[in-house]
């Protein structure tokens, strides 16, 4: 499928080589990255891809090293993908779960950071439920940090998987943006760090975003962000090449958001006949935990030809062992740091 009514999609690489391509020691937020940044680290992704369909899966890039997933709140997806991602890249892959660690005895996140950081690790992979939460580790440790979910703010990660599934149903090659695609991303956008990576990537990567919700959940000013807003959740689906749904984020939420779940999804569930208003070829996404029969119908979130959801959740390995790689270049003197930063080879 390709966008309709719109200028085509841009291709071919347009970034630097090697570890000029991304010069950052974190990833921090989509927002801190420029445009051929993220679509190098898409690029660096399909290798792995490829490599996660054969029956082989084993890279030994990251041997020796140690990651750790240190999560502070609860996680399938993200957690998991990561460990994967960094097991077949090689590493050693050590999980903190936040409720059985000393977090509970009262230790603060800081004192937690430094305690990771004595122990050497070469990367450390955080979700934390408080925006912020995650640049602030990485002011104080001496290694690579990765987002992976903080609060409202972002889930890097996220965008750069849907960017990259988005990619992939669209059989676009390597190098391609998403110019002129119409994207819908309907829910609870006012507590959702990936509608924000999303908005940030999707635009980056020149695709029209609106965004869809009721009063209560749409941040105010949002259309700063580039999007266009709209509550009225048909008006929003006409056109739209891609719907991405999102769910309430309950635990984010303080007092009564919507009347109730089956007047949300009324109004703002995305069944069969609803997805009838898009684009004929409309993609379906949704990054997961789904709330089935409240944001999305399951015979639109199970559609064998309209929903990306699983391949979503592939990309997800594929993307992590694209950025467990890029972030720690530096630590194993891949050519192109150097250079970049001035420090001795
Ligand atoms: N999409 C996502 O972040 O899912 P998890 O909360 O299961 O990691």
């Amino acid at each position: 499928m390709q966008p309709s009514n719109t200028t085509p999609v841009s291709q071919g690489r347009e970034y630097p080589a090697g570890g000029l391509a991304f010069p950052h020691r974190d990833l921090t937020g989509i927002g801190q990255l420029a445009r051929h940044e993220i679509l190098y680290l898409l690029d660096e992704a399909e290798q792995w891809f490829a490599l996660n369909r054969q029956s082989q899966k084993r890279a030994g890039l990251l041997s020796g090293l140690t990651i750790i997933n240190a999560f502070f709140e609860n996680s399938t997806r993200t957690l998991l993908s990561f460990e994967i991602a960094g097991k077949r890249l090689g590493a050693d892959v050590v999980n903190m779960h936040a409720a059985t660690s000393s977090v509970k005895k009262g230790e603060t996140l800081i004192d937690t950071a430094i305690t990771l950081n004595a122990m050497r690790a070469d990367a450390i992979v955080i979700r934390h439920a408080s925006s912020g939460a995650v640049r602030l580790i990485a002011g104080k440790v001496d290694c690579p940090v990765l987002n992976a979910g903080d609060g409202q703010h972002e889930h890097p990660t996220q965008g750069l998987l849907d960017a990259l599934s988005i990619r992939h149903a669209l059989h676009l090659p390597p190098g391609s943006d998403l110019n002129g695609l119409n994207v819908t991303i309907c829910g609870d956008i006012l507590h959702s760090r990936v509608a924000r990576s999303n908005i940030l990537s999707l635009t980056a990567l020149g695709a029209n975003v609106r965004v869809c919700a009721p009063p209560a959940l749409m941040p105010a000013e949002i259309e700063a962000m580039g999007v266009s807003v709209f509550h009225d959740f048909d008006a929003a689906l006409k056109g739209a090449n891609v719907v991405m749904m999102l769910r309430l984020q309950q635990e984010r939420m303080q007092g009564q958001f919507i009347p109730s779940p089956r007047e949300y999804r009324h109004l703002y569930g995305l069944t069969l006949d609803r997805l009838a208003r898009a684009e004929p070829d409309a993609l379906v996404m949704h990054p997961g935990p789904m709330n089935r029969g409240i944001e999305i119908d399951s015979q639109v979130a199970d559609h064998p030809a309209r929903s990306l959801i699983t391949h979503q959740v592939e990309c997800g390995v594929a993307i992590r062992m694209a950025c467990l790689d890029v972030l720690t270049r530096r630590t194993r003197g891949v050519p192109g740091w150097a250079a970049l930063t001035g420090e001795a080879a």
